[in-house]
């Protein structure tokens, strides 16, 4: 049975009803959090998007509206019109906001009823799989409709700052050509042009290079972009970028911009205010220090190098490494010698998924003896300068990591350090760090396709001191390319871009790409840059990354209204699906049997 609102209007939310309203009249709309009956007397907890409210039937004084609250269940949407009420001192309940008052119903309207939802929406430890199969219900927890509240007033702040800032927010097309970002581009078919496809936007990043050429001068847009790639939890199919775009720049410009823009969201938004100018690292020195290009430097434990301690002592996987060109590099974790041997074990093993060949450790005890598995190959002298080297004490753990590739190595401590300060609960919620990671290098090796790809993209310009090797010698050429880190995630990426017509030629042929596929690929974005191009580069920041890290949440689906599940998929939509053979026709494709 659901009745219409009537003549109710709604006169205050939930926790707008205080104290100082006693005795006045309101009209207050909700579902029902829970029921309680107390023989003569039915509380009835109402939620809306504020918070909760009580209310209370009274048999004697209305029985008619008593047996109305009698047949309410939970997730019934009701309105209720009463009178505010101060609760007695013994019933006052400080948990919740509205913990001193309650209404006494004068008329309940029960504008829904309810079927039992496949599970209570306050519960918080209920399956995943379920919460995302009822999207609709789980959003009713208070905890994400605050995430999806702060999401707003994120995007307002990003929209005000640029609008001060003379931006000027642009839509780009979703209905575009394939841009080369480095994922696989979701198609769309065209029925009209039978056997073509749009691609879904990996990113505006032509678009907004186009607009500069156009003259926009500054760009931004709050903007929908879309990448088939393995979904991690940091990392949606279909998310969100803060992109933007600036003429007549270099890279100071753009990093004093972001740097504007946090500093702004901290304060407005959290009340924290960022030192700044934040911290810049090269790509090279974020590596080397924290075998990492989104470094978290909440916690030190940075790498040493002890390539020249240990080699040629006899150690062959050290030998090896050293002999090879490779390196011997370590970090030291205070405190790691309390671990126990089996999440020892298990740092092995994650040094080994991350292609090491194997890891060592000393592990120094409170009074001073070393546990190690190179007892065998050094002496005690040698151990002795190797702890030195790391400025070891007491209770402290050690891991070494050995390989032919420098890269191998620093990855792999890169990836120990951050299992460590987990394990060893090394940073604080509400700490945090923000600083860019500069000089990337352009090219990427593909050992798989023989060919370099761009490591950005390959419009990034790039650093002039390195533009004479881009033929001799493209792997050592670094990029006027950037990234904005906080606590280990990447937050934002962009570069300057190349302006000039024969430096993107060069670019584009040290990439591999033939003429032809030049001109079949970025024809109209070559052509364009032939009509007067002002120098320009820009950035673009994972929206639903800021909003994730700035509410603790552990996912991004906490901070999206409708997420996708580990497979791409939507289990409250059942998307993707199959259709009709008729739409497929129409499209020209015929499904090839799995
Ligand atoms: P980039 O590829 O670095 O740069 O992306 C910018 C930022 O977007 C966020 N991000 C993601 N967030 C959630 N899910 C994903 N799958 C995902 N992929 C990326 C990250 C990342 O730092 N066009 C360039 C920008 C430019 O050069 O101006 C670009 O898209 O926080």
């Amino acid at each position: 049975m659901s009745e219409s609102l009537g003549t109710l209007k709604r006169s205050h939310y939930l926790t707008e009803v205080g104290e100082a309203m006693a005795g006045q009249t309101v009209t207050v709309m909700g579902w029902v959090n829970k029921r309680r009956a107390l023989g003569q007397i039915i509380f009835i907890a109402l939620r809306d998007r504020t918070g909760l409210l009580q209310v209370k039937f009274n048999e004697q004084s209305e029985p008619e509206l008593f047996k109305k609250a009698e047949s309410v269940r939970g997730e019934y949407v009701l309105a209720i019109r009463g009178v505010v009420a101060l609760r007695a001192e013994k019933d006052i309940n400080p948990e919740m906001q509205t913990g001193k008052v309650e209404i006494e119903a004068q008329e309940i309207r029960i504008l829904s009823d309810a079927e039992v939802p496949p599970f209570s929406v306050m519960d918080e430890g209920v399956a995943n799989d379920l919460r995302l199969k009822h999207r609709y219900l789980d959003l009713r927890r208070p905890a994400l409709q605050q995430s999806l509240f702060f999401r707003h007033k994120l995007a307002q702040e990003v929209r005000k700052f640029y609008t001060e800032e003379g931006f000027i927010e642009v839509e780009t097309p979703i209905l575009t050509k394939s841009t080369p970002e480095g994922a696989r581009d979701y198609l769309v078919p065209s029925r009209v042009h039978p056997g073509e496809f749009y691609a879904l936007p990996q990113s505006p990043q032509q678009f907004k290079q186009l607009l500069m050429i156009s003259g926009f001068d500054r760009y931004f847009q709050i903007a929908k972009c879309f990448r088939d790639e393995d979904l991690r939890a940091d990392r949606q199919p279909e998310f969100t970028q803060v992109d933007v775009e600036m003429s007549f720049v270099d890279v100071g410009d753009i990093l004093a911009m972001a740097e504007r823009l946090f500093t702004r969201i901290f304060k407005n938004l959290m009340n924290i205010d960022l030192p700044a100018p934040f911290e810049r690292l090269t790509y090279k020195e974020a590596m080397e220090r924290f075998g990492s290009d989104k470094p978290d430097t909440r916690f030190g434990m940075e790498l040493v190098n002890i390539s020249s301690i240990v080699e040629s002592g006899g150690f062959a996987m050290f030998d090896a490494a050293t002999a090879a060109g490779g390196s011997v590099r370590g970090i030291c974790a205070a405190g790691g010698a309390g671990l126990p041997r089996k999440q020892i074990d298990a740092l092995v093993e994650l040094a080994k998924d991350n292609k090491a060949k194997g890891l060592a450790w000393i592990s120094i005890s409170e009074g001073g003896e070393l546990k190690t598995s190179l007892s065998k190959f050094f002496s005690d002298d040698k151990l002795k300068e190797i702890t030195g080297a790391f400025a070891a004490k007491p209770g402290d753990l050690i891991l070494i990591c050995a390989d032919e590739r420098t890269d191998t190595v620093l990855e792999a401590l890169g990836a120990l350090r951050l299992e460590l300060s987990k394990k060893l609960e090394l940073t604080k919620p509400n700490d945090y760090k923000l600083l860019f990671v500069t000089e990337f290098p352009l090219l990427e090796w593909n050992e798989e396709d023989q060919r370099f790809y761009a490591k950005h993209h390959p419009f990034t310009s790039p650093m002039d001191e390195d533009l004479d090797k881009l033929e001799s010698d493209p792997g050592v050429c670094r990029a006027k390319a950037y990234d904005l880190v906080m606590n280990g995630f990447e937050m934002g990426g962009g570069s300057i871009r190349i302006h000039r017509k024969d430096v993107q030629e060069r670019m584009f042929r040290a990439l591999g790409f033939s003429n032809e596929q030049m001109a079949r690929r970025f024809g109209y974005f070559i052509d364009a840059f032939k009509y007067g191009t002002p120098p320009h580069g820009g950035i673009a920041f994972g929206f639903d990354r800021i909003a994730m890290l700035l509410t603790h949440s552990e996912s991004l689906r906490d901070v999206i209204a409708f997420p996708k599940v580990k497979d791409a998929s939507c289990p409250m939509t059942n998307s993707p699906d199959v259709v009709e053979d008729a739409q497929l026709k129409e499209l020209g494709i015929a499904v090839r049997q799995k």
